[in-house]
């Protein structure tokens, strides 16, 4: 393999190992966070009460829960599920996404 190739095949390497989300975290947050609005509505209200609002609320707080129906420590009926697809670097992201979002008037 000449020098160049090596190089080459260098370059390629590192720039696949760059996640996605790694250039922007607030549109990486906000398009993983649009999958939630199914449920938790699309201001992260949802229309039935159901469910606790989520924009506003402490990073920590949220990252804790999500982890914890993750790891499944906290009995859920979907969250669990749902939950075992996000790594825990896209958690971070909806986890942060959500504190900085503004907390919604209740409806
Ligand atoms: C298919 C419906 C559905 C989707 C999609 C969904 N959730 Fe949930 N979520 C629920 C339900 C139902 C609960 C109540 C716990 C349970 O039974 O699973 C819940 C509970 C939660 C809670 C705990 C609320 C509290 O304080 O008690 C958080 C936080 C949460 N969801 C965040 C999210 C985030 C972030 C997403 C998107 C990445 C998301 N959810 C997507 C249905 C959903």
């Amino acid at each position: 393999m000449s020098s160049i190739t090596r190089i080459g095949l260098l370059v390629a390497c590192t720039f696949a190992a760059v996640p996605a989300f790694a250039a922007d975290p607030v549109t990486s947050g906000m398009r993983l966070v649009a999958t939630c609005a199914n449920c938790h509505g699309t201001d992260g209200v949802s229309a039935n009460g159901e469910f606790e609002t989520l924009p506003g609320r402490s990073k920590v707080e949220l990252l804790a829960k999500l982890h914890a129906y993750r790891d499944g420590n906290l009995p859920s009926t979907i969250m669990q599920q749902l939950m075992k697809g996000y790594s825990a670097e896209e958690l971070e992201l909806i986890a942060a996404y959500l504190e900085n979002e503004p907390r919604p008037r209740k409806k």
